[in-house]
């Protein structure tokens, strides 16, 4: 089962419980001794069997105060390799010496965002817990990691790093810093640690690390302080040791081409800096794969491949001075026998090689204002080159690390870095013991003196005299102080470090025996401090003459005086300083300031500078909320599953894990200001929330109470409140996790509400606003419009009034405006067709024009008419008009006519006797119809056909032709202007083939006539009559046809003798 789901599980359980309103209410569910309570119980059956070999907190040991219970917890969990366990908060890590499978990813995920004791003890728990409290809190952290050398720092501050670069939230530039924070290890690494007999990789250097965070958590700088390097180990190293690593990831590793450039062989046993610990190959390290993985983190923290090449220039020219080998003249004066290595030295620093050479072999003097430069002899010239060394490797080292901080930085300006939260880390090295213990030593323990005291101070001391101060009732417990021996090292005038600056001060030849028995004289009675001649004769025998020993709070340790006075000095000599200040290397000029030549002030000795970064170390962690690390060693061989309970015993004495875990036991785990706790939590209580009005004590009181705590679990004192179990403490934060979801729901909806609000309130006043000014611009639009309409219409009305005068300015809008409207008028309703005689009456103006316009508006649409006019139309047409001209407003009934359209013939071929086609022949017949003839005597009506031919008119009776006229013969036609079909065809009475007038009736009247009219070219011969129509009737005689109106057809012969015609009016006169 995967341990992270737990928690969940847990919180929702939680969330559950809170829902339902009795959380806390009923304490055994949450707060109860181990094994008692519901979610203990639960938390714990999700670990699973191997996790709960022995306690996973000393806390819980039955027998807290055996120390033989302790070790055998320890042994017990190293053996299932369980090597985490914790003291209250503090982590006790044993090394594996051998690859555990529990750094995965999943493993980080597992611990992400999980309280402490929810899941087994881990390295990410601490790292965890210290990232979520910076986060929670806003208080920068520290996790401090501590032990002796080989116990596992360094592997654990990767692992704490590690941790952060893959759990925090991360962006773009985010992930940049974290690979270059990555990448800074194994680049320190490769230059500051180095094979020792207690460690393969062991740091020979102090490394505080800040990481910054920014407000969301995310890691966006870092920066690094360096401690003391162990210099000495450039030039020599003890029996088993390796010098610093990167000289053989240099040799073995470097491309063929690179070391041709720095004239470097393949085979460190060249090297006489590389072969005094006889060991130039180590089985657990992989120089040449270290190589590369070097040159990669070297490219990703930035540096650039001048400046990788320079760098290896300063590496290589420390192999070469190495190597650099003296011949002694009679005289003494040294002199150099490798010329070879002058020259590689000359190129690959950028110097003079004569200046160097000379630098190498002597000394300057400054004697009474003069500059003497004094010959060195062999010894003299070979210590004054390993402090060249020393000196260009160590300034190398300091500006490695100040490069790493450059890209490390955080660069962003918006970034303020007050705002930032910091965890710092802290790897340094470990208390240190060797067979010969040096200067190095002694600063290193002194430095584990320190720490020491800080974890007592933040630890013990302090929180039992925080007991006090709140007036807690408490049992002391006792512990070493080992303040007596930081006071022993560091104090002023009377301490270790301040008689030995004083001899290397002095004038006179003081030496390292002369600054051992100053010790003697100053601090021999001290309880730490012994040496062989104040020494029992017992313990004689294990000390040196030239030793002094120092009984640590983690054991004793004598220290050879030789070369303390020198390394204590860190002297280089001028001329030398001098020379470096030349170089070319771009690095070495970083590392040499001319200024240093001239600043007369005698710089600090070596202790005295670490001493006081020391102080500042201290300072810095103060400030912070530590968290630790106590790492443990299993055994001196570097092997796996070896136990070794003397070592380890010793360990856990001199790390005062005991200690440590009585004071937790007795005490109480969690402490808060009464403010910041009430701040914190008192959203959790109804009657905190949101604000207690009366004492902070009487709040806070009130607040655990509704939580449920039970009185053995808290302390109330007189500024805070002390909580002694963590896991109340994770309950109330549990409970608060919740909280604030319900919080920041309501914090988020009122927060919607108000700004929902306020826009909408900007929105309406916008809305207002805009709309105040349309209705303005309408307001003033609609007023000049009216304004403009009253002017029109003023204007209007007195052209009106002059319409009639001539045009002047009064009248000319009002003229041009009728005009205007008439001829738009027009122009809409113009005459479509041609019989259309609609028009619009024009204005007085304009009376002539439309007179003229109608006119061409006619004649155009007759031109579009006649265009358009076929020619059997066109006949029919010019027929139609010839019937007008002779009866228009003659005949009544002429209009009846109109419509009717005059027709080619109205009989056909089968009406017409053949016979008489036969005898008409070829000749062509234009019309013919049925008639009436009336006799001209007796007025007998008989039924003929006329035919109109080409040259005369003829009578048919069936197939006999009655009479044939001439059209020549025709005199006239006489029709009566009445509505009657009858007209008289006059002849001529000479012709003697007529019979005289002829007298017919006929349907279609109008037609008939006018085709008679048309073929005999007799349009003014017809005429029409009123009354009475006279003819001939032959030789003489006249007839007499009357006509009146009546109202029908009637045709008889009158008494009288005429004939009497009376017709039907269909059209009114
Ligand atoms: N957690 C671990 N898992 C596996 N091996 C470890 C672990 N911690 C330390 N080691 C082994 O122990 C060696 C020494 O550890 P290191 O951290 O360098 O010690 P220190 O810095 O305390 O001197 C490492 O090189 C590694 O081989
Ligand atoms: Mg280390």
């Amino acid at each position: 089962m995967d341990l992270s789901n737990i928690g969940n599980l847990m919180r929702k359980t939680q969330a559950s419980i809170v829902e339902k309103g009795y959380f806390f209410k009923n304490t055994d569910l949450v707060i109860a001794a181990v094994g008692s309570d519901g979610i203990r119980v639960m938390m714990e059956s999700a670990l699973t069997a191997r996790d709960r070999v022995g306690v996973q907190d000393f806390v819980l040991l039955e027998n807290y105060t055996s120390e033989v219970a302790f070790i055998e917890n320890l042994r017990k969990r190293f053996k299932e390799n369980l090597i985490y366990t914790y003291i209250g908060s503090v982590l006790v890590s044993m090394n594996p010496y051998k690859d555990l499978e529990i750094y995965t990813k999943q493993h980080m995920e597992r611990y992400r965002g999980v309280n402490f004791y929810e899941v087994s003890p881990h390295i990410y728990a601490v790292a965890d817990n210290a990232y979520r409290s910076m986060r929670t809190e806003r208080r920068d952290q520290c996790i401090l990691i501590s032990g002796e050398s080989g116990a596992g720092k360094t592997e654990a501050s990767k692992k704490v790093l590690q941790y952060y670069a893959i759990t925090c939230p991360a962006s773009e530039h985010v992930q940049t810093v974290k690979d270059r924070l990555l990448q800074s290890n194994p680049v320190l690494e490769a230059f500051g640690n180095a094979k020792t007999l207690r460690n393969d990789n062991s740091s020979r250097f102090g490394k505080y690390m800040d990481i910054q965070f920014d407000f969301k958590g995310a890691p966006v700088g870092g920066h690094i302080i360096n401690y003391l390097l162990e210099k000495s180990r450039v030039v020599h190293q003890s029996h088993g040791e390796r010098n610093f690593h990167i000289f053989y990831q240099l040799i073995e590793g470097g491309e063929e081409d690179l070391l041709r450039r720095l004239g470097l062989e393949k085979n460190p046993q060249q090297y006489q800096y590389l072969v005094k610990g006889n060991c130039p190959k180590v089985s657990s390290i992989n120089d040449r794969n270290d190589w590369k993985i070097v040159r990669k983190a070297l490219s990703i923290i930035g540096f650039t491949d001048d400046e990788v090449e320079e760098l290896l220039n300063i590496i290589a020219s420390v192999l070469h001075l190495g190597n650099v080998q003296y011949g002694g003249e009679d005289s003494g004066s040294a002199y150099i026998t490798t010329e070879t290595q002058i020259k590689y030295l000359a190129r690959l620093l950028g110097v003079d090689g004569t200046v160097l050479k000379e630098a190498l072999t002597h000394k300057k003097i400054i004697a009474k204002g003069e500059e003497l430069m004094s010959p060195l002899n062999q010894e003299q010239a070979a210590s004054a080159r390993d402090a060249l060394s020393k000196a260009i490797y160590g300034r190398t080292f300091t500006w490695l690390v100040n490069k790493i901080n450059d890209s490390l930085a955080f660069k962003d300006d918006s970034f303020n870095s007050k705002n930032a939260s910091v965890i710092g880390l802290l790897d340094i090295y470990g208390f240190e013991v060797f067979q010969n213990n040096s200067f190095e030593q002694f600063c290193i323990n002194y430095c584990n003196e320190k720490l020491q005291q800080l974890f007592i101070e933040l630890t013990l001391k302090s929180e039992q005299e925080e007991y006090e101060a709140e007036g807690i009732t408490w049992e002391p417990v006792q512990y070493f102080n080992n303040k007596i021996i930081c006071d022993l090292v560091e104090e002023k005038f009377k301490g270790i470090i301040s008689i030995l600056d004083e001899e290397c001060l002095r004038p006179g030849d003081a030496s390292d025996i002369t600054f051992l028995e100053k010790l003697e004289d100053t601090v021999g009675g001290h309880a730490h401090f012994l040496t062989h001649k104040l020494a029992d004769g017992k313990t004689r025998k294990v000390m040196g003459r030239e030793e002094f020993r120092l009984i640590h709070y983690a054991g004793e340790v004598n220290y050879n005086v030789n070369g303390f006075l020198d390394k204590n000095n860190d002297l280089l000599f001028r001329n030398l300083k001098e020379a470096m200040c030349m170089s070319e290397n771009k690095i070495l000029t970083q590392c040499f300031d001319r200024e240093e030549l001239t600043d007369k002030k005698r710089p600090e000795t070596a202790a005295t500078q670490f001493k006081n970064s020391l102080a500042k170390l201290m300072e810095i962690l103060m400030s912070k909320e530590p968290s630790y690390v106590r790492c443990i060693k299993p055994n001196d061989a570097k092997q796996a599953g070896r136990f070794d309970e003397v070592l380890i015993r010793h360990q856990v004495k001199y790390l005062g894990l005991m200690e440590n875990l009585r004071v937790r036991r007795a005490g109480f785990a969690y402490r808060r200001r009464y403010e910041t706790f009430l701040q914190r939590y008192k959203s959790l209580c109804p009657d905190t929330w949101p604000n207690w009005d009366g004492r902070l004590v009487d709040g806070v009181s009130t607040l655990v109470k509704h939580l449920g705590y039970k009185p053995e679990e808290y302390k109330l004192g007189r500024t805070k409140i002390f909580i002694r179990f963590p896991k109340t403490l994770f309950a109330t934060e549990d409970a608060l996790e919740v909280r604030k979801h319900s919080l920041a729901t309501q914090l988020q909806s009122s927060w919607k509400g108000y700004s929902q609000k306020t826009k909408y309130r900007k929105m309406r006043q916008s809305a207002i606003k805009i709309q105040a000014w349309w209705r303005g611009i309408l307001a003033c639009r609609k007023a000049k419009r009216r304004r403009e309409a009253a002017n029109t219409i003023r204007r209007f009305i007195k052209g009106f009034i002059y319409r009639h005068q001539p045009r002047c300015p009064e009248n000319e809008y009002f003229l041009d405006y009728v005009r205007y409207s008439f001829l738009m008028k027009l122009h809409r309703s113009l005459p479509k067709t041609v019989l259309d005689k609609s028009w619009p009456t024009p204005p007085p103006a304009l009376v002539e024009a439309s007179e003229q316009l109608r006119k061409l508006c006619m004649q155009n649409m007759v031109w579009k008419y006649c265009k358009n006019i076929n020619p059997e139309w066109k006949h029919q047409l010019e027929q139609k008009m010839v019937a007008s001209e002779i009866f228009k407003d003659k005949k009544d009934n002429y209009p009846q006519s109109v419509p009717k359209l005059f027709v080619d013939t109205r009989l056909n071929g089968e009406d017409i006797n053949p016979k008489l086609q036969q005898a008409l022949g070829n000749e062509k017949m234009k019309y013919a119809v049925p008639v009436t003839k009336y006799d001209r005597n007796g007025y007998k009506a008989r039924n003929r056909q006329l035919l109109l031919m080409a040259n005369s008119a003829i009578i048919v009776e069936e197939g006999k032709l009655k009479q044939c006229i001439d059209y020549s013969s025709l005199k006239g036609i006489s029709v009566s202007s009445l509505s009657d079909g009858m007209f008289v065809l006059h002849v001529t009475c000479e012709d003697n083939k007529q019979k005289g007038d002829v007298v017919l009736q006929c349907e279609h009247v109008i037609e008939t006539l006018t085709k008679v009219a048309i073929c005999a070219d007799k349009m003014n011969s017809i005429n029409i009559n009123q009354g009475s129509i006279k003819f001939n009737v032959a030789q003489g005689k006249e007839g007499i046809i009357d006509f009146t109106s009546g109202s029908e057809l009637l045709i008889a012969k009158a008494k009288n003798g005429h004939l009497s015609v009376t017709a039907p009016r269909l059209n009114s006169r």
